[in-house]
């Protein structure tokens, strides 16, 4: 069986990453089981994209769709307009999906419309908030869905809810944290480290790139404000999605305890997690790493399609408001926030469990 992998935007590179290797190490055993690599271009700076590729030993695409920026009807037209053609050329047989980006549910539309089967890598995941894109990507995407590779039991129930049939779904753990693991001995600190005089938890990591969040100036300011003035002294590193830096663009942020740099590579990002003091974040993916490296985790949002980093892990649901932001700051500066667990199956042998799966399938 061949299976096309896709992949567009920076969280998916994580998520292919170990499902990759996996099908490596299944043909050295024998397997004909076999993969092209369709990179959409729906990130393409080497900061969001090619750089994740060498840090994680991800094969060059087998096709770069080259779609790059537009608005959410223009880059999904363009996607499924060129992975159709590539389909239409040189036909496969599975077209496996992951996460919840644009690139995502094209692909999953083209795909099923040629009436191919479809996985989805993290299916089944809902924030119930129809105003986010990725919740309108995730619905589409598993209404399409042939074989649904779960993160959560909570993701299990969604689906079953949702009339997907028992024997669709396979809870297989989080291929993230796969990545995660594997790559932990590896993590190092970024080329600042020694010059901004960082140690071990006397530092903030906050990323912010949600339309919510980001689009608008003066809420991003108002919330990088309180960020700044609740880390009381301390560093704060906000390494800038380019989404947001556009709107940074326009604002005059300057404080000598707020740190705003380039995207960090994976393994520097992870190091300053794994050493933070704290992290403030509207990332998904963040919120899984925070709780498996056991590090404080705020998310300003008013909701997560992630519930169990919450419930189980170090991860607190803010909301937006910036005034919720320096009480819980502090909080974790007096060492009263909460300890978290590991959810289940977030072994780092994920990608193996569906390698198993595709080759049972094929
Ligand atoms: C996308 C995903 C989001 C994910 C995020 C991860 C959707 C709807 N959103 O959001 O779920 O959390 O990626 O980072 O799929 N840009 C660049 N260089 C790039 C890529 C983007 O400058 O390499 C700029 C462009 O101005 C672009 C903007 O960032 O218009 C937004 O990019 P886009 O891919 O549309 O959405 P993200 O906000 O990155
Ligand atoms: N990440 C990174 N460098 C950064 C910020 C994030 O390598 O400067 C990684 C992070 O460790 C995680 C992934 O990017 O693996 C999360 O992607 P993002 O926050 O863009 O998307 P989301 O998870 O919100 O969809």
């Amino acid at each position: 069986m061949k299976v096309d992998i896709i992949a567009g935007a920076r969280p998916n590179f994580m998520k292919i990453a170990p499902i990759i290797s996996a099908i490596r190490e299944r043909q050295k055993k024998g397997s004909h089981l076999s993969f092209r690599l369709v990179h959409t271009g729906q990130h393409y700076d080497r900061a969001m994209s090619g750089r994740f590729f060498e840090e994680l030993n991800i094969p060059e695409p087998d096709v770069n769709l080259e779609v790059g920026s537009g608005t959410q009807a223009e880059q999904t037209g363009a996607i499924m307009i060129r992975y159709e053609k590539l389909l239409l050329d040189h036909p496969s047989d599975l077209c496996l999906v992951v996460g919840d980006v644009t690139s995502t549910m094209a692909c999953s539309i083209a795909a099923k419309k040629l009436n191919m089967k479809v996985a989805h890598v993290e299916g089944g995941i809902r924030s119930f908030d129809m105003t986010m894109p990725e919740e309108v990507n995730r619905l589409v995407t598993d209404v399409l869905t042939d074989y649904f590779f779960t993160t959560s039991e909570v993701a299990n129930q969604n689906l079953l809810r949702s009339g997907v049939p028992p024997q669709a779904i396979f809870f297989v753990g989080n291929t993230m944290i796969d990545t995660l693991l594997l790559n932990q001995p590896r993590f190092s600190p970024p080329t600042f480290w020694h010059g901004l005089n960082l140690q071990a938890s006397n530092f903030f990591v906050v990323t912010l790139h949600r339309p919510s969040n980001v689009d608008s100036a003066e809420k991003l300011t108002s919330l990088l404000v309180q960020i700044t003035l609740g880390a009381d002294g301390l560093p704060v590193i906000f390494p800038v999605h380019p989404r947001t830096k556009k709107t940074l663009q326009g604002t005059a942020m300057s404080w000598p305890n707020l740190h705003i740099v380039e995207p960090l590579g994976y393994l520097e990002f992870n190091y300053l997690v794994s050493k933070a003091k704290g992290v403030i974040t509207d990332s998904g993916g963040v919120t899984e790493e925070a709780t498996v490296l056991g590090i404080p985790c705020m998310t300003l949002r008013n909701s997560t399609e992630r519930p169990e980093t919450v419930t189980i892990g170090t991860n607190e649901l803010l909301g937006t408001d910036p005034q919720v932001i320096r009480p819980a700051m502090l909080k974790i500066m007096q060492g009263r926030w909460k300890q978290g667990g590991v959810p289940e199956k977030w072994d780092g042998k994920t990608a193996v469990r569906i390698v198993e799966i595709l080759e049972k399938l094929s």
